[in-house]
């Protein structure tokens, strides 16, 4: 997508579509919609609005054809509510008419605010809402959007708002690659394709990648991802991205979850719950847009992406319950339910991390547990760590993108759900705290180093588009984690 600044007024603007914010309240409302007729003419705004019920609130839109003497077709009234966070808006703005827009290939946007800040969350904004999943569509012309974007009222000259715009479209282009990979279908995407999309990407960008296939992960002791490999036909793999600036003010490794299809093993999952399973990988597809995403905007922080990848299959040489496997740490784990495969997985690569890349922060993102959406429901993600700066730092960076997280406690006294009779540890406890037990069982992976762990269960995969989340692979993660590093010092 092309976006660009104007010095222009949206009455003047001749894009096919023109977006004004609107906020709420009587007044206000009257206020902005009167300042829109002086233009459009009397009765050509008013009557429709009133009629749809659009009064200025959060999340309503409001598409009219554009009357009087200006050249835009319609425009695009978004309601803000009492929203007063230029940035917020700016977000808001872009992705309303990236997402409404059709057969419309321009709009202009007329922000309330122009710095680098709304700039750059318009921009984010734009190449958000213009997402569309069209791979395996035959009719691509069914899903179009916008081509380009005007930002108008912006002071001629003003510093720091073209990169602002590169800055957004960076971070959007890195969600929007991870959303890609979600949605891809299991058949196609699986770890061997999963780690060549990666090598595919990390070569564009100049990063290096490195692949591990079986036989290297056989040597490396990795015997707890390899059992849950054992299921299925086709290789694990795990991926190691690296971007390393001159002179990084920190390490942090991101860790992901790649579970390209879940079936649940032989412990296997009821249809209505293994539908949309070629989202287990979604805790990859985060961890790898944010290391492209610090890439593209050269943070000064050096990032790591390593990801555990395979499926979770029934095959006859299916790992089982009461089996024991001794992990690359050490600790020997017996298979309780072979559904609970992702902490197996992550467990090998957290314990490989820790001892080989010794990093500053250690963050992990997965699709771990149902109980996850049980306790939190279908939108938001739960933040497990013992380190409160690194929690305050990342809810308030989650705040910053519209991401919805929750901290949950770590608690030790469920500790004792994960004994086993038989080996070091059992990989599940009872029924109650599911969500609590598997990051405890990551933790005893972890070691000293500064870890947090992130169920994205619930919104990296959602049904219907809520909020900042569009239907589908949603590329929950990538924008906190993104502004975390970016707030780094
Ligand atoms: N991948 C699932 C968790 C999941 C559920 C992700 C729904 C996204 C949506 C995970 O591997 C799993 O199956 N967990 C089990 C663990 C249980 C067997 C202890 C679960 O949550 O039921
Ligand atoms: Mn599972
Ligand atoms: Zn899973």
């Amino acid at each position: 997508m092309r976006i660009s600044l104007s010095e222009g007024a949206w009455n003047k603007s001749t894009a096919d579509i023109v977006a004004i914010a609107v906020a709420s309240g009587k007044t206000r409302l009257a206020r902005a919609l009167g300042r829109i007729e002086a233009v459009t003419g009397k009765g050509s705004v008013k009557p429709l609005a009133s009629d749809e019920r659009f009064e200025g609130k959060p999340a309503q839109r409001l598409k009219v054809a554009a009357a009087g003497p200006i050249k835009a077709r319609w425009l695009l009234l978004v309601g803000i509510g009492d929203e007063k966070d230029a940035e917020k808006i700016a977000w808001e703005m872009g992705h309303a008419v990236a997402s409404i827009a059709r057969a419309q290939k321009s709009a202009a946007l007329e922000l309330p605010e122009v710095t680098p800040e709304s700039v750059r969350a318009a921009s984010q904004g734009l190449m958000m809402g213009a997402y569309r999943y069209t791979q395996y569509k035959s009719d691509k012309a069914t899903a179009t959007t916008i081509g380009s974007a005007v930002l108008l009222g912006a002071p001629k000259g003003a510093r720091g708002l073209t990169s602002a715009i590169r800055a957004g479209k960076a971070i959007a282009e890195s969600i929007n690659f991870a959303r890609d990979l979600v949605n891809a279908p299991p058949n196609d995407l699986n770890p061997v394709t999963l780690a060549r999309a990666a090598t595919r990407e990390s070569k564009k960008l100049g990063l290096s990648c490195r692949i591990w296939n079986k036989a290297r992960i056989e040597r490396e002791g990795m015997n707890l991802l390899l059992a849950v490999n054992k299921g299925s036909a086709i290789e694990p793999r795990v991926i190691h991205v690296v971007y390393k600036p001159s002179r990084p003010k920190k390490k942090v490794v991101f860790v992901g979850k790649g579970l390209t299809f879940d079936a649940g093993g032989l412990c296997i999952k009821p249809a209505a719950s293994m539908v949309d399973m070629k989202c287990d990988m979604a805790g990859s597809a985060a961890t790898l847009g944010i290391v492209f995403a610090a890439a593209r905007l050269k943070l000064p922080v050096e990032v790591h992406a390593v990801v555990g990848s395979t499926e979770n299959m029934t095959g006859a040489k299916a790992y089982r319950p009461g089996d024991v496997y001794k992990s690359r740490e050490g600790k020997t784990v017996e298979v309780i339910n072979t559904d609970a495969e992702g902490r197996l997985v992550l467990a090998d690569v957290l314990s490989w991390a820790v001892k080989k890349l010794k990093p500053d922060y250690m963050i992990d993102h997965a699709t771990l547990t149902g109980a996850c959406i049980v306790a939190l429901g279908p939108y938001r993600a739960a933040l497990y760590t013992d380190d409160d700066k690194l929690a305050a730092a990342y809810l308030d960076a989650a705040k910053g993108e519209g991401e919805s997280f929750w901290r949950m406690p770590l608690d030790k006294e469920l500790r004792s759900m994960l004994k086993s009779p038989i080996a070091d540890l059992k990989h599940i406890g009872g029924r109650y705290g599911g969500s609590i037990t598997a990051a405890l069982f990551l933790k005893e992976f972890v070691d000293e180093t500064t870890w947090m762990h992130l169920d994205i269960a619930g919104p990296a995969f959602v049904d219907r588009a809520h909020g900042r989340l569009p239907k589908g692979g949603t590329g929950f993660g990538v924008a906190t984690g993104v502004r975390f590093l970016e707030a780094l010092k």
